[in-house]
């Protein structure tokens, strides 16, 4: 089986187990964070990326419930993080966040952890979102 082929198989496995105990680790590996938009910015801690767990994560899954699509924040390294809408550039299908790419469902484009294109049939980037930090938030611009 080629890995595209996997991907969508892990990511509709984890749709349909929902509710019993995964045994692939890929569905439970990115965190999820409900967030509220405030004067068009989204404010994410940042012990969201260090809290309950062993190692820092490399993504957060940010979710508002009056925006279309999931935000993924990745952490680049220390303090420097990146925005992602999670729309494919495609046709608009939600792409599943890894912790270093992302993968879109449908028609199988991949995209690194900056939102660049790394396989078609996407030829165009995801959006990103202006961010700023401080000691203890990471803000998103929306
Ligand atoms: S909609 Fe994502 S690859 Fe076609």
């Amino acid at each position: 089986m080629d890995r595209k082929k996997f991907l969508k198989l892990a990511g509709s496995s984890c749709l349909a187990i929902t509710g019993i105990p995964t045994l692939l680790t890929g569905c439970s590996s990115v965190h999820r964070v409900n967030a509220i938009v405030r004067e068009n910015r989204l404010t994410v801690s940042k012990l969201e990326f260090i809290e309950g767990t062993e190692k820092p994560r490399d993504v957060v899954l940010v979710r508002e419930m009056s925006l279309a699509f999931p935000i993924a924040l990745y952490r680049l390294s220390t303090d420097d993080y990146i925005a992602l809408w999670m729309e494919c550039t495609h046709q608009g299908c939600e792409v599943n966040a890894q912790p270093h790419y992302l993968v879109c469902p449908c028609h199988g484009s991949e995209f690194d952890s900056k939102g660049n294109v790394v396989q078609g049939p996407a030829e165009t980037n995801l959006k990103t979102f202006k961010i700023s930090t401080d000691h203890e938030n990471i803000v998103i611009h929306l």
